[in-house]
């Protein structure tokens, strides 16, 4: 290979290369073009001018159909406390091991071009390069979720997309949706304190929400839950902050998160377990599968293990980020799904997305690919490539000699038996108790309360009159005093739309 002839990827504009088609053939410059005389037609001969711009013609991709808007960094995880009485993950086995990873943040229902302070969950993805394969973390900010059945997700997002015919954000449509499905209640009350706008994504948490399974060296198993706790510390905005920011600077926590990189100032999150015995899941008050309720870590502690740190920008954001392929199904040895249906259900629709948004080969992207992998049984394909795997047979008859040996975990407690049903779960007063708890919470909080009634009444004051009433039904029966402020806030703002939302452009999810 001579000095001007590395891969492409590779030259920077200082190294001075030859510019040259994408075939790699010198062209004096790259906006000449070839044409009939000086005013004449131009030439389908002219490989580089079609080249270039049938290049740009494809240049975009689907974003992502949820957390569109987002940014990411590289760093490290390092174990930090020994856990190995509850897992056989080689990522986790000894203390000071490291692993590098990729993580991306993101808000959840606006477009790629959107604000990053709207008010939204947001995205905590993290991609472990682990020696036994990748491990992702695809996480929330928020312990809990609006839905404890898979079917419901679309129906959920549609109502923060654009209505259909006036493709505008649509509050009705919002609140029609959580009135009508009440365990959504606990979300609701996270999305609508002031956590539901972060000062950046260096300043917030991230959960994994649903419970997964630990493995242990018996092969029995543990149920766990995974929080990472921000070591910058929890800083949010208010509404009329997040709602300024949206106009002066919609991509402030993309450049938060750069700056902060750039200049050395590397954020870190502690990593904590909860671990909770099947045994013990058959007799707690929670169901441990409900992505609705959190455990209580009065009753479940979090036990550190390690530390996550962010040291290093993407060269090139498209390539390392926007591409990056995050699923709940990308497990290593030692993790397993539980059988939360939501979960069960993001398992497929993660890697169905990116076969879609990326390809069949979304896992030879380099911020995809593992530190090792050999699946030689997966050929082909559009841009396969990695060498596909080369000259290694499709069938090689010593695969036969593999001796396998099958390893399951073992609990009697997951011994399913019975027919198909179809299944819809009801909303119960219990619903409604962890709800209560967090409101209680904010009213620890000196002005936390106040600024819940306004983040929900700025923004509900642009529904319909019989979804804004079974709105305050709903906050009602978390706490009647909270229905009732809730109702008379609304009021005074409803039915002009304009003036609830002039408070803040931030006031529509
Ligand atoms: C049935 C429920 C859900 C479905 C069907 C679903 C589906 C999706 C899809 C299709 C994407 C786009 C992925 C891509 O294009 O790469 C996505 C992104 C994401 N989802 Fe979900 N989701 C669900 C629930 C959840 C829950 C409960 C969480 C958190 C606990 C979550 C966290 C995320 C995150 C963090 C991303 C962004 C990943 C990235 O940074 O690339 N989702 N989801």
């Amino acid at each position: 290979m001579t000095a001007d002839s590395k891969p492409a990827s590779t030259f920077r504009y200082n190294e001075k290369p030859t510019y040259t088609t994408s075939n790699g053939c010198p062209v004096r410059h790259p906006e000449e073009f070839q044409r009939i005389g000086q005013n004449g037609p131009i030439l389908l001969q002219d490989f580089h001018l079609i080249d270039l711009l049938a290049h740009f013609d494809r240049e975009r991709i689907p974003e992502r159909v949820v957390h569109a808007k987002g940014a990411g960094a590289y760093g490290e995880f390092e174990v930090t406390h020994d856990i190995s009485d509850i897992t056989t993950i080689d990522m986790l086995k000894t203390v000071g091991k490291k692993t590098p990873a990729v993580a991306r943040f993101s808000t959840v229902g606006g477009e790629k071009g959107s604000a990053d302070s709207a008010r939204d969950p947001r995205g905590f993805s993290v991609k472990f390069y682990t020696d036994e394969g990748n491990w992702d973390w695809v996480y929330n900010n928020t312990p809990v979720f609006f839905l404890r059945e898979p079917g419901k997700f679309p129906l959920f997002i549609h109502t923060q997309k654009r209505n259909p015919q006036t493709n505008l954000k649509d509050a009705t449509m919002f609140w029609d949706y959580l009135s009508t499905h009440q365990e959504a209640i606990h979300q609701v009350m996270t999305l609508f304190s002031d956590r539901g706008t972060p000062y950046s994504y260096r300043h917030m948490n991230g959960y994994s929400g649903h419970t997964f399974k630990w493995i242990k060296k018996d092969g029995t198993f543990n149920y766990v839950q995974i929080h990472l706790k921000t070591d910058q510390g929890i800083k949010t905005l208010n509404n009329e902050e997040a709602g300024k920011l949206a106009g002066d600077n919609p991509d402030w926590h993309t450049q938060d998160l750069f700056e902060a990189i750039q200049k050395g100032d590397y954020p870190s999150w502690t990593v904590y377990v909860q671990v909770l015995s099947p045994e013990q899941a058959e007799k707690f008050r929670w169901n441990i599968f409900d992505l609705t309720k959190v455990w209580p870590q009065k009753e479940v502690p979090l036990r550190p293990f390690g530390k996550l740190t962010l040291n290093k920008n993407p060269e090139n954001y498209f390539a390392e980020i926007e591409q990056a392929a995050f699923s709940p199904s990308h497990l290593v040895p030692g993790v397993e799904p539980s059988a939360d249906p939501v979960l069960q259900s993001r398992l497929f629709s993660y890697p169905d997305t990116h076969r879609y948004r990326l390809g069949v080969n979304y896992q030879q992207i380099p911020v995809n690919a593992p530190l090792r992998a050999f699946n030689p049984f997966q050929r082909d394909g559009f841009m396969a490539v990695n060498g596909n795997y080369g000259a290694n047979p499709n069938y090689p008859s010593s695969y036969r000699q593999l001796t396998y040996k099958p390893v399951r975990a073992t609990n009697d407690h997951e011994k399913w038996v019975g027919a198909a049903v179809s299944y819809l779960s009801e909303v119960t007063a219990e619903d409604y108790v962890q709800a209560k708890g967090l409101w209680d919470v904010l009213g620890r909080q000196p002005g936390q309360q106040d600024n819940f009634v306004t983040n929900v009444s700025t923004h509900l004051a642009a529904a319909k009159e019989d979804t804004r009433k079974r709105t305050y039904e709903m906050f009602s029966n978390v706490d009647k005093e909270l229905g009732k402020r809730i109702a008379e806030a609304t009021e005074k703002l409803a039915p002009a739309p304009k003036s609830a939302a002039a408070g803040s452009a931030n006031s529509r999810l």
